[in-house]
C-alpha cells in the first residue's frame, strides 16, 4: 500500500509498504530531505539518495523487537504473524518520536492521530501483559506497537500523562527496584534523568517512569546518531559519538561522564547505544544535548544469586568491554561529590528489604548487592582520584565488539 512518511505535519517521502509483510518496498519521492529519520541517507552517494536497507532498518527498529519477552504467545493472542505487521496498525506513531505514516488516500493530520494528544486502545498493552479478558475484535490503535526494548512493557495514561510500565525478568524481577535506586543516585549526583518509581500490579512489581518527550521534542538514539557517518580509521567507538556529537552541535562529553560514572556504581550491563541518546526539537530540528539518562535496570547483579554476587564479571557496554577500563574515558570528575553518595549502600539495603520485596530479592542477595556498591564507589574515588595519569580517550583497547541488547536468563557462570 502507499503510505507518505509523516514528521508531524510535514510530509517526508512518499513510500510503498507490503502491509502483509511489514517491509518498506518502495520509496517513490522525497520532498523533505533534512526531517528523513537520522542516518538513513546513503553514505556512498553523497548522501544524495535514500537507503532502502537503512531506512527498512529504522521501519524494522520501529517494531516490538522477536526478543521481547512473551512475544511469541503475544502474536498468538493478537493472531499476527510478526511485530512488523503490527507497526502500520497504529500508523507507525510512537510516544518517543514524531513519524508516523500517512496512507495515500488519507487526510488526516497530526494532531488528530499522534498519541500525545489522543487517547489510545489499552488492547495490545493488555495482552502484553497477559491481562487480556478478550480473544478477539482487538483494537490495535496503540504505542505499544511501536515499544523498542526486550523487557515486557506498555504504555498507559496514568492522571492523564503518558507513563511506561516495565517488568523485571525471572527469577528475581529486580529491575523495577533498580531504576528506582538508579533514580536515587542520580538524584544525589545532580545527573538529569528520568524519575522512575515502582507500581504493583496483581502482586508484580513494574517500573513506572513518565514520556520523557514532548510534543516538541523527540528522542534519537546514539545508535542512530552513529549511522549519521562511518567511524574514521583513528575513532575508537567513544570518539565517533563524540565528534559526531560535536559536529551537531552539542558537547556531549559531560553527559557522557555521568551516565559512565553512574553505570561503573550499579554495575550497569546494558548500556547498549539503543539506551542513551540526543533529544531534538521536531519542528526545528536543532540538536538539544543528551536526553535524561533512562534504562538503567539491568543492573546491580540482577540475575546472580547471593553467593555468585562478589564474584561476578559483569559486562560493559557501550564503549569498552570493562567498566574499569571505560572509567579512563571519563573527562572531569569536577561535578562529582562523594559526601553525596553517604548512606547510598544502606539506602539501596533498605529498599531491597522492603516487605514486598524480599520475596523477589532476598535478604542475602540484598545484602551483597549493597555491599558491592559500596566497594565500587572506593574504587571510583581511587580512580578520580588518579584520573590524570589514567585519562585515555583515544585508545581502541578494550572497545565493544558488538553491541546488542541483553536478553534476559539466569547467569550461569
Ligand atoms: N520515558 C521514556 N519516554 C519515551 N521513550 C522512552 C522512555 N523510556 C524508554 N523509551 C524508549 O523505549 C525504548 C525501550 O525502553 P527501555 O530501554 O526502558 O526498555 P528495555 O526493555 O529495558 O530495553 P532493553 O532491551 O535495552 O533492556 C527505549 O530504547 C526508548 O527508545
Ligand atoms: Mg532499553
Amino acid at each position: 500500500m502507499k503510505y507518505t512518511l509523516m514528521h508531524k505535519n510535514i510530509s517526508v517521502a512518499d513510500i510503498e509498504i507490503d502491509d502483509d509483510i511489514g517491509v518498506i518496498t518502495g520509496i517513490e519521492a522525497v520532498y523533505a530531505k533534512e526531517h528523513l529519520p537520522v542516518g538513513v541517507l546513503h553514505p556512498l552517494h553523497h548522501k544524495e539518495t535514500v537507503d532502502k536497507a537503512a531506512l527498512n532498518h529504522w521501519w524494522a527498529g520501529r517494531s516490538i523487537p522477536a526478543s521481547r519477552m512473551g512475544i511469541g504467545e503475544a502474536l498468538e493472542t493478537l493472531g499476527v504473524y510478526n511485530t512488523q505487521i503490527l507497526v502500520t496498525k497504529c500508523l507507525g506513531l510512537s510516544l518517543s518520536d514524531h513519524y508516523w505514516v500517512k496512507p495515500a488516500d488519507s487526510d488526516v493530520s497530526w494532531e488528530s492521530v499522534n498519541f500525545f494528544d489522543n487517547d489510545f486502545s489499552d488492547d495490545v498493552g493488555d495482552v502484553l501483559f497477559g491481562t487480556s479478558r478478550k480473544s478477539a475484535g482487538f483494537d490495535l490503535v496503540s504505542p505499544d506497537n511501536t515499544s523498542d526494548g526486550n523487557l515486557k512493557k506498555r504504555w498507559k495514561i496514568i492522571d492523564g500523562k503518558r507513563c511506561l510500565l516495565k517488568s523485571g525478568s525471572d527469577p528475581f524481577r529486580q529491575q523495577p527496584f533498580n531504576e528506582v535506586i538508579a533514580s536515587r543516585i542520580m538524584n544525589r549526583l545532580g545527573i538529569d534523568h528520568v524519575p522512575y518509581t515502582v507500581i504493583w500490579n496483581d502482586d508484580k512489581p513494574y517500573s513506572v517512569c513518565e514520556d520523557l518527550v514532548t510534543k516538541e521534542t523527540e528522542l534519537v538514539s546514539a545508535w542512530r546518531i552513529m549511522q549519521i557517518r562511518p567511524k574514521a580509521n583513528h575513532e575508537n567507538w567513544y570518539l565517533h559519538f563524540v565528534n559526531i556529537c560535536k559536529e551537531l552541535g552539542v558537547d556531549i562529553v559531560p553527559a557522557l561522564d555521568r551516565m559512565i560514572v553512574l553505570d561503573y556504581i550499579i554495575g550497569n550491563e546494558d548500556r547498549h547505544f539503543n539506551n542513551f541518546g540526543l533529544l531534538r526539537n521536531a519542528d526545528t530540528l536543532k540538536w538539544l544535548g543528551a536526553a535524561p539518562v533512562y534504562d538503567s535496570g539491568t543492573s546491580l547483579w540482577y540475575n546472580r544469586t547471593a553467593e555468585q554476587i562478589p564474584m561476578s564479571e559483569i559486562i560493559c557496554k557501550p564503549f569498552k568491554k570493562s567498566h574499569g577500563e571505560q572509567l579512563r574515558l571519563v573527562s572531569s570528575f569536577d561535578w562529582l561529590d562523594f559526601d553525596k553518595l553517604n548512606g547510598v549502600e544502606s539506602e539501596i539495603y533498605e529498599l531491597l528489604t522492603e516487605q514486598k520485596v524480599i520475596p523477589y530479592v532476598g535478604i542475602e542477595r540484598a545484602n551483597a548487592i549493597a555491599a558491592e556498591v559500596e566497594k565500587r564507589i572506593d574504587h571510583l574515588h581511587n580512580a578520580a582520584m588518579a584520573e590524570i595519569s589514567n585519562h585515555d580517550i583515544s585508545s581502541t583497547e578494550g572497545d565493544v565488539e558488538e553491541d546488542t541488547a541483553e536478553t534476559y536468563g539466569m547467569k550461569i557462570e
